[in-house]
């Protein structure tokens, strides 16, 4: 039992896990065990904070964790949590563990149910955990530097074996319809190609033209990014090769991308992270995420957050078209 002066944190992981998640527990569950605090690990997401699903963490609770992928928490989806009574069930929960104040570790959709709890009384603090590095108001999320290596190196790997049969690799990669992971992807990889949502694509000029032209300068191997949930990749690797002759495979990265011990970057943005938002739990202050701009980090508002929109890094897109060729 704590003392009644004590304060009483919880964090939990929602949404789609991500490496790194495990080094922003283990910040929150430091730093506040370090400023007298208890910390309670509550289980799959939102899901375990309705049903009280929850346990207190001591210091050696995030011991060899730093190095892991996924979440030692569970994550989940929890539909019922949506609801003006899912919510209400979740405040009562926190009431009866005497919560003063949340970490939510995840994506947009997460930082929607912290900003409803905080309004409803139970301060809460956002860190961006998701591979996609789709939240607008920050530069970066935690796992997309993992991922990508992910994804980087099992590209790496089709085009050795396209190379050697003069094919065509299409390959979609994630993103939720956001396409930073298929641009740094393609950027990495050279890409010939790379299809997102965010720009006007035509696939016979931007696809099969530049194929084409490819071809005639020598070229007999090539990668094509997509970005997940755009088109079926194994029929445009057949368009491809019905229109340019060259043999064509489909491969969807999938699911490989969301797991792996997380990079040297991804534990060290999690950690400081997962520091900041202890500190502003500490200072009673709630309804903020933690976000890294211009390489520091800060806090913001999460509803102003969630309203702002994130475009692709047109330099970035730049720099690919001038030398994917
Ligand atoms: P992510 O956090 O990665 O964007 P989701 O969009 O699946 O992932 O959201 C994770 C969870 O956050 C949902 O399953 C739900 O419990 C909660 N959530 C999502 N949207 C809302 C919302 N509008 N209001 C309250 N809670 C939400
Ligand atoms: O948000 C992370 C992500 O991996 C997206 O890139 C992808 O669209 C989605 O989650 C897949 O979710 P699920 O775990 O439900 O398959």
């Amino acid at each position: 039992m704590n003392d009644k002066n004590q304060k009483v944190i919880g964090v939990l992981t929602s949404g789609g896990d991500a490496p790194g998640m495990n080094a922003a527990i283990r910040a929150v569950v430091r730093s506040g065990i370090k400023k007298g605090m208890q910390v309670l690990g509550i289980r799959r997401g939102y899901n375990g904070l309705m049903n009280g699903d929850a346990s207190e963490m001591n210091i050696r609770s995030v011991s060899n964790v730093l190095h892991r992928g996924g979440t030692m928490l569970l994550s989940a989806r929890c539909m019922e949590f949506k609801t003006e009574e899912g919510q209400m069930q979740a405040v009562g929960v926190c009431k009866e563990l005497g919560i003063d104040g949340l970490v939510i570790i995840g994506g947009d959709g997460s930082f929607r149910g912290a900003r409803a709890l905080s309004l409803k009384g139970v301060p809460c603090i956002g860190i961006p955990g998701t591979i996609d590095n789709d939240i607008a108001c920050t530069d970066y999320t935690i796992g997309f530097d993992t991922a990508l290596n992910t994804a980087v190196e099992a590209i790496d790997r089709l085009r050795d074996t396209s190379e050697s049969h003069d094919r065509c690799s299409v390959i979609e990669v994630m993103g939720h319809g956001a396409g930073h992971l298929a641009l740094y992807a393609s950027v990495a990889c050279g890409g010939t190609s790379c299809w997102v949502n965010e720009i006007g694509f035509d696939v016979d000029r931007d696809v099969i033209g530049k194929m084409k032209n490819s071809l005639r300068t020598g070229k007999h191997n090539f990668i094509i990014i997509v970005s997940e949930g755009i088109t079926d990749v194994h029929a445009l690797a057949r368009y491809i090769e019905e229109n340019t002759g060259v043999e064509s495979r489909a491969t969807v990265l999938g699911h490989i991308q969301r797991g792996g011990s997380p990079t040297a970057r991804d534990r060290i943005i999690a950690s400081q992270m997962g520091c900041y938002a202890v500190d502003l739990l500490e200072q009673g202050i709630g309804n903020r995420v933690i976000i890294q701009k211009n390489s520091q980090i800060i806090d913001y508002d999460i509803l102003e957050a969630l309203t702002m929109k994130k475009g692709l890094d047109e330099n970035l897109l730049e720099v690919h078209n001038i030398i994917n060729i």
